[in-house]
């Protein structure tokens, strides 16, 4: 457990006021998790969109032990191993896209999709295509590139010297000029902008364009906006997909950027010719976060889980429709099981907490209920796998915090 003397550092977390004994997970089965009290807390944010089917699904828990004793790992510079072959290939046949190539978190997956943009355009004779257009409100990770594409300034605005230029794509009727590389969206929701939901003619200006489109699924990727990617409601036609969190099941760092044939293909050549992909990490294709990723895939076959979140998905709707009107709410946004509820929180006193946000979770964590807010958004994205009476038994948390709280 973290003591005062820890030499653990968290991110996002201001240590000086963070209370280990509240917050040490020691467990987790199904939607809970147990902390070092013996607390157990439904995971209301899925470990923020990561857990898929539940922690230590025995599909996946089986199909890591299995792995790890056969081929733990081995590198895939110039490199291949089934376990990736066969994630790769599942992958492709569920997105159709056509080669994956992976990394670790997310944000390794955008790193990836800019520069496999910027290679691909001089290995087709358009080196002068560098800029990249981003959404209002986007969120794309937090390296680098990943902080120059996004657009909430708590997230970029310290370290903005360092950060590239990106193209708000909010005049989306604009043509937009040659020297675009690429368009990165986050399609339906953008997760980190509190479960904004993007007006759906930002999308309809998508479709006739000259720049690569870099759809960014690690957030609403593996059903949780009702289908396997959200792009799919849209009717775009990806060239590059980003998936990561929920890609392993939720439980290991894999993440993988997914492109189109004719994108591959601009990136063969005779050896000397150097138009090969430049760039990599250690740990991409790692053979025991693919066969989770397998096993997880399994997992939605045989549980049918698309169709059991369409169920909870509408279940939920009807549960959200009470704070539509809650004199404390000021917004009710869902979209499938991505679900946000901003508070008015001039309207609640914050007493000591960072915000009334937080004032609110800490209530919930205590009645059993693990979420961390957005700005003043409550957040609800539970595990794919939640009964609809965890749900319920969160509203009913919320509105009791509600009361309590104003
Ligand atoms: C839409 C989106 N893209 C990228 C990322 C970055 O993923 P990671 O935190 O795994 O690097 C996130 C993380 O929340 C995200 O929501």
């Amino acid at each position: 457990m973290l003591s005062v003397d820890s030499h653990l550092w968290l991110p996002f977390t201001q240590m000086q006021s963070f209370d280990a004994g509240r917050r040490t997970f020691v467990r987790g089965a199904g939607t809970t998790l147990t902390d070092a009290r013996g607390h157990r807390v439904f995971d209301a944010t899925s470990s923020i969109w990561t857990i898929v089917h539940g922690h230590a699904h025995p599909r996946i828990v089986e199909a890591i032990s299995r792995q790890a004793a056969e081929l733990d790992h081995a590198t895939t510079l110039g490199a291949t191993n089934p376990a990736a072959e066969a994630l790769a290939d599942r992958l492709c046949g569920i997105s159709g896209m056509d080669y994956a190539f992976f990394g670790g978190d997310g944000a390794s997956a955008i790193e990836a999709a800019l520069k496999m943009s910027l290679q691909y355009w001089q290995n087709v004779g358009q080196p002068q295509r560098k800029r990249f257009v981003r959404l209002t409100d986007a969120y794309h990770g937090d390296t680098t590139g990943a902080m120059s594409l996004s657009d909430i300034p708590v997230f970029k605005q310290r370290f903005a010297d360092v950060l590239f230029e990106s193209v708000p794509y909010d005049r989306f009727r604009e043509r937009l000029g040659d020297d675009v590389a690429g368009i990165v969206v986050e399609p339906l929701v953008q997760a980190a902008a509190g479960m904004r939901l993007v007006p759906l003619e930002v999308y309809a200006g998508l479709r006739e364009r000259d720049a690569l489109l870099i759809v960014d699924e690690i957030a609403t990727g593996f059903g949780r906006t009702g289908t396997m990617f959200a792009y799919q409601q849209l009717g775009l036609e990806p060239d590059l997909l980003c998936v990561g969190k929920g890609l392993s099941g939720g439980v290991l760092a894999l993440s993988a950027t997914l492109a189109r044939r004719p994108v591959y293909e601009a990136f063969l050549g005779e050896p000397g010719e150097s138009l090969h992909f430049f760039h990599g990490h250690s740990f991409a294709g790692n053979p025991i976060a693919c066969a989770a990723g397998s096993a997880s895939l399994d997992c939605f076959e045989e549980e049918r889980t698309l169709d059991r979140v369409a169920g909870l998905a509408r279940h939920t709707a009807i549960g959200l429709e009470r704070f539509r009107s809650h004199p404390l709410v000021r917004e009710v946004r869902a979209a499938g099981l991505m679900i946000g509820i901003e508070l008015r929180s001039e309207a609640i006193p914050a007493r000591g907490f960072a915000s009334a946000a937080w004032r609110v979770a800490e209530g919930l964590y205590e009645s059993g209920h693990f979420t961390r807010p957005i700005g003043d958004v409550v957040q609800l994205v539970p595990p794919l796998s939640s009964r609809p009476d965890e749900i319920d038994a969160f509203f009913e948390a919320l509105t009791r915090e509600l009361e309590r709280c104003a």
